[in-house]
């Protein structure tokens, strides 16, 4: 067989929908400034689809430090690696101020969220080292699973009971090896919106022995009294021994963090291989996040407003009867009844006849006969985007119910691969 031909006809189970969404349901071009108000195929939208959680994509603020960077900087700075020609002082300085920030000895920047994820995972662990991982872990935590050649325990989603009986497996296993256990979870868990039962986790530390790993992809800047996360919510800042924030989210960036015990970021530092051997993060992106981070400190009424809106959202939502599911952190995610086909109709109405653009999750990422549509509110959002929302989405609804998305098929608002 020709490798060719093979993946060529096999596109993976989201390729195989590629011919009938391309530029639509899927890699869809929104264009015009990052904001609640953009435009989808020349039209205006209102954009519930964007992390831009504290709306600072467009903050003037940012905006400027971004361009006075790229000046100065250009884009290429610095060149290389950070360990062969990639240091600069701004690096170093955003690090000791998110280990600050984190409450922890010390941090180390990734390049990529993702990629970093994968390299902490690889970095700390060994074959005689046992892992227990939350079953919904972004992919970034079972891809950094995948380099793990030792034993692994998943429990299902924040069930505790289960938790147990898999840490207990665990111990049993890392006795005989003599290996150590690590456990992952997520802060806020991107899709359900629900946060990491980190509390609940961390009772079992001193009985079972573990380090707990935290990625708050979602959760830094959101959650927390100050935005130091989803720890910082649960009051278990010291509890989380490695705390994973990336800036692609609150902080409208590119890049990421871990912060922990200083001699663990040094280890990590010299073991990370998607961070050893790849570029530095960009110098406008670095003196940027400096920026952005000051923001998150120094501007607690960016979160608040936030809160307003989430708020809003979730309590307008949940009277007119929506279900939205267990959600605590500002993902929102609206369960409808319905496959494929109806929710590609949905997605399409809500676009063409709302002006709304958001979101949607369907089998195999929620179970089948299930729609999700998920909407990110954030602080560049208005009271009245909100109502405007919840009024189209009731109509939807109705609609469904009365089984108006009749059209039997995918509509097709495909561009040319
Ligand atoms: C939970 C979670 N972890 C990690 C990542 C990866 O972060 P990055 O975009 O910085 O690679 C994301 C972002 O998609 C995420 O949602």
């Amino acid at each position: 067989m020709d490798l060719f031909e093979k993946v060529s006809n096999n596109m993976g189970p989201l390729g195989q929908f590629a011919d009938q969404g391309f530029g639509y349901f899927y890699f869809p071009k929104l264009e015009g400034a990052i904001s609640n108000r953009m435009y989808f195929r020349g039209k205006p939208v209102l954009v519930w689809s964007l992390n831009n959680y504290l709306g600072l994509a467009n903050h003037p603020e940012v905006r400027k430090i971004d361009t006075e960077a790229s000046e100065e900087f250009g884009l290429a700075a610095p060149m290389g690696a950070r360990m062969m020609s990639g240091q600069s002082k701004y690096h170093q300085q955003l690090e000791q101020e998110l280990a600050a920030f984190e409450n922890k000895e010390a941090a180390y920047l990734l390049n990529f969220g993702y990629m970093g994820m994968v390299s902490i995972i690889d970095s700390l662990l060994d074959r005689h080292d046992v892992v227990v991982y939350d079953s919904e872990s972004h992919a970034c935590i079972l891809d950094g699973l995948r380099l793990h050649i030792g034993k692994r325990f998943v429990f299902p989603h924040n069930d505790l009971d289960r938790f147990e009986s898999q840490i207990k497996h665990a111990r049993k296993v890392a006795d005989e090896t003599g290996g150590g256990i690590l456990v992952i979870t997520e802060g806020v868990f991107g899709m359900p919106g629900d946060l990491g039962n980190l509390k609940g986790i961390l009772q079992f530390k001193d009985k079972y022995g573990f380090r707990l790993l935290v990625d708050d992809a979602h959760g830094f800047g959101t959650m927390g009294s100050t935005g130091a996360g989803t720890s910082q919510e649960q009051q278990v800042m010291d509890g989380v021994d490695i705390y994973f924030g990336t800036f692609a989210k609150a902080m409208a960036g590119i890049g990421a963090f871990v912060a922990s015990e200083k001699r663990i970021i040094k280890a990590l530092t010299f073991n990370m291989r998607s961070q050893i051997f790849a570029k530095s993060l960009p110098m406008p992106m670095v003196i940027g996040s400096l920026k952005r981070l000051d923001l998150i400190r120094t501007h607690p009424e960016l979160r608040e407003k936030l809160w307003v809106i989430v708020k809003a959202l979730q309590t307008g939502l949940r009277e007119k009867g929506f279900n939205i599911g267990k959600t605590q952190s500002p993902v929102t995610p609206v369960f409808l009844q319905g496959g494929a086909i109806e929710a590609t109709q949905i997605i399409a109405d809500l676009r063409e006849n709302y002006g709304i653009f958001c979101s949607m999750v369907i089998y195999p990422v929620v179970p089948k006969g299930i729609i999700m549509l998920r909407l990110i509110p954030t602080a560049a959002h208005t009271l009245e985007d909100v109502a405007i929302t919840i009024d189209a989405f009731s109509d939807v609804r109705k609609k469904l119910d009365e089984g108006k998305y009749t059209l039997g098929r995918i509509p097709d608002f495909a561009d040319k691969f």
